[in-house]
C-alpha cells in the first residue's frame, strides 16, 4: 500500500507452545477503515496488543508513520497517536462520563498539566476548558446528555460509546477497536456504524477494528483481513472476503456463507 499509516510486517507471537500470530503482515492505509476478523483464538486481540506495545513480538516488526514502534513502551506508542478500546470495557465506574473523558484528554492539555497543582484560578480555568472539550467528545459519540452520569450506571451500549469518547480525547491518528459492537443491539450497531464513518469523514481518523459482528464489519470496512489459528487466510474488500470459499470453510464452517451474508 502506498500510504500505509501502520505497517505490520511478518509478526510472530508465541505463548509457550501456542503460535498466536504466525508471520502476519497487515497494512492500514491512512484514512481507511479496516477490520480483522476470525474465529475465537485466531490472534486478533494479540495483534492489537502487539501494536499498542502490550505484547512483545518473537519476530517481525511494526511501524507507524514509517517509524518502528515494536519494543517501545505502551505510553510512548500512545503518544505517537495510537488509541484503543478494549474487548472488555475498562472505565472508571464511579466517575462521571465526562470525568472519564477528561482522563483521556491529551496529556499536554493544560488541565492535565494543572492536576497536582493547587486548586487556584489557573486550575479552575483549565478545568472549565477541559469540561467543554470533553463534552464535545461525548457529543461526537452521541451521549452528551449523560455527561454527569456515573460510568457504571450507564447502560452497556453507552459505556461502549464512552470508552470510544475517551479514546478519541487523546486525539489519535489511528484508533484501534477490539469488538466495539459485541453485545450491542441492531439499532445500536447502526448508530455505531454512522459514528465511525463520521469520525473518518470529519476527523480524518484511521480505524482498525476487530469484530465478530458482520453487521458492523461488512458495512463499514474498506478492507478486511481474516485470521485463523494465527495465520492470515484471506484479505480484501467485504465482497471478496464474504465470497471466499476458504473463509467460509475455515472461519465459519457450514453456516459460514449465511453468517457472512453471501
Ligand atoms: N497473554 C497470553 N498468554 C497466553 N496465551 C495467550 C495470551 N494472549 C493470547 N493468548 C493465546 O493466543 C491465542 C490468540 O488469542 P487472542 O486473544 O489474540 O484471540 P482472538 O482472536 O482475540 O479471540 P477472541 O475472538 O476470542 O477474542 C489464543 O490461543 C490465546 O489463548
Ligand atoms: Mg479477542
Amino acid at each position: 500500500m502506498m500510504d500505509a499509516l501502520l505497517h505490520v510486517d511478518k509478526i510472530t507471537v508465541r505463548f509457550g507452545g501456542i503460535v498466536a500470530l504466525d508471520k502476519v503482515s497487515l497494512d492500514v492505509g491512512r484514512g481507511s477503515i479496516q477490520a480483522v476478523i476470525g474465529p475465537n483464538g485466531a490472534g486478533k486481540s494479540t495483534m492489537l496488543n502487539v501494536i499498542t506495545g502490550l505484547y512483545a513480538v518473537d519476530g517481525g516488526a511494526v511501524s507507524f508513520e514509517g517509524e518502528r514502534i515494536n519494543g517501545r513502551a505502551p505510553h510512548t506508542i500512545a503518544q505517537l497517536g495510537i488509541a484503543r478500546t478494549f474487548q472488555n470495557t475498562e472505565l472508571f465506574g464511579e466517575m462521571s462520563a465526562i470525568e472519564n473523558v477528561m482522563v483521556g484528554l491529551d496529556r499536554h492539555h493544560p488541565y492535565n498539566l494543572a492536576i497536582g497543582m493547587s486548586h487556584g484560578p489557573g486550575y479552575r480555568r483549565s478545568e472549565i476548558a477541559a469540561r467543554r472539550e470533553a463534552r464535545d467528545f461525548l457529543a461526537l459519540v452521541g451521549i452528551a446528555d449523560d455527561a454527569a452520569v456515573a460510568a457504571a450506571a450507564l447502560p452497556f451500549g453507552k459505556q461502549r460509546r464512552l470508552e470510544l469518547a475517551r479514546a478519541l480525547a487523546t486525539r489519535p491518528k489511528l484508533l484501534l477497536l477490539d469488538e466495539p459492537a459485541a453485545g450491542l443491539r441492531a439499532a445500536e450497531i447502526e448508530s455505531l456504524n454512522l459514528i465511525l464513518l463520521n469520525l473518518r469523514a470529519e476527523q480524518g481518523l484511521t480505524i482498525l477494528l476487530i469484530d465478530h459482528v458482520m453487521a458492523l464489519v461488512m458495512a463499514i470496512s474498506d478492507r478486511i483481513s481474516v485470521l485463523n489459528f494465527g495465520r492470515k487466510i484471506a484479505e480484501g474488500n467485504p465482497d471478496t472476503v464474504r465470497k471466499s470459499p476458504e473463509v467460509i470453510r475455515a472461519y465459519l464452517g457450514e453456516k459460514g456463507a449465511h453468517a457472512l451474508g453471501a
